[in-house]
């Protein structure tokens, strides 16, 4: 697997678009430094490619790779952000996937869509989140771009504001997730199509325990995953929890700051 990131050279908190965000709760930059270090390594010791982006001064939430697009068979459709803060970030992206050899396809204007932030694949099947961030409306254009099968699903608990926050695939038929993140209807959809589902109650998934990406036969997360072992381990999955504290801070965890390029 290969998978892109971006170094939190220029990260912090400075202004607000979501509710863990307070621009005066201050982040540890040295700390934040070390934490995406730890993870970076995990991903390079697993023997995964790590390509990295630039941070550009004046986009804190540049970290977050999972937004800048989503990635299938050599196609990203790049984010169109919801709010002007991140909008900044746009070409950016575009162009450090074009460059990597990408084709760079997007929603039609005045629809936004916040890349894999919002759109998994469990199997072929890609599952897509709206109420906040993604309008519903990008859902059917990523179907026809990608030539995929999409299914939408609405977020309710503005905490939980990406489909990443609390919806994590660990297999082509299981899926981790927190049901009350969703509305009723969406929560029984994913239950109906997903063959297995491991549920996790809102107390631990506001650790972000459900941002996290499997690798092999790992599942790396942020630190309260290990909650979750028993089910886990049934699944033949190993859980590597991450301090994520400084990233939390901004609404991020482990795979936010990863965007899947394969
Ligand atoms: N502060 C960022 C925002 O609100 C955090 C993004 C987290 N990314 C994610 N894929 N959930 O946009």
């Amino acid at each position: 697997m290969a998978v892109l990131m971006c170094r939190p050279d220029h990260f912090g908190v400075e202004y607000e678009i979501n509710p863990w965000m307070h621009v005066d709760q201050e982040v540890d930059r040295e700390k934040a430094g070390s934490q995406w270090q730890k993870l970076y390594h995990a991903y390079l010791d697993l023997g995964q490619t790590v390509e990295l982006v630039d941070q550009r001064p004046g986009l804190p939430d540049m970290v977050f790779a999972a937004n800048a697009a989503l990635v299938r068979n050599g196609t990203a459709v790049v984010a169109r952000f919801r709010h002007p803060e991140r909008q900044g970030e746009e070409p950016y992206w575009r162009e450090a996937l074009s460059d990597r050899g990408l084709r760079v396809m997007e929603v039609s204007p005045g629809i936004s869509f916040e890349g894999a932030g919002d759109a998994l694949f469990v199997g072929d099947r890609l599952f897509a989140g709206h109420g906040f961030r993604t309008d519903r409306e990008s859902h059917p254009e990523l179907g026809r771009m990608l030539d995929v099968e999409v299914v939408s699903l609405e977020l309710v608990d503005p905490r939980f504001y990406h489909l990443d926050t609390c919806f994590c695939p660990l297999a082509p038929e299981v899926v981790m997730f927190a049901p009350e993140a969703f509305s009723p209807e969406s929560a029984r959809t994913v239950r109906r199509l997903v063959p297995h589902v491991i549920e996790v109650p809102t107390s631990l998934a506001v650790n972000f325990i459900c941002n996290g990406v499997v690798v092999g036969d790992h599942l790396l997360s942020s630190s309260g995953v290990e909650k979750m072992d028993q089910q886990l381990h049934l699944e033949g999955l190993a859980t590597t929890p991450f301090p994520m504290t400084e990233f939390m801070k901004a609404g991020g965890g482990v795979r936010c700051l990863t965007l899947e390029l394969d």
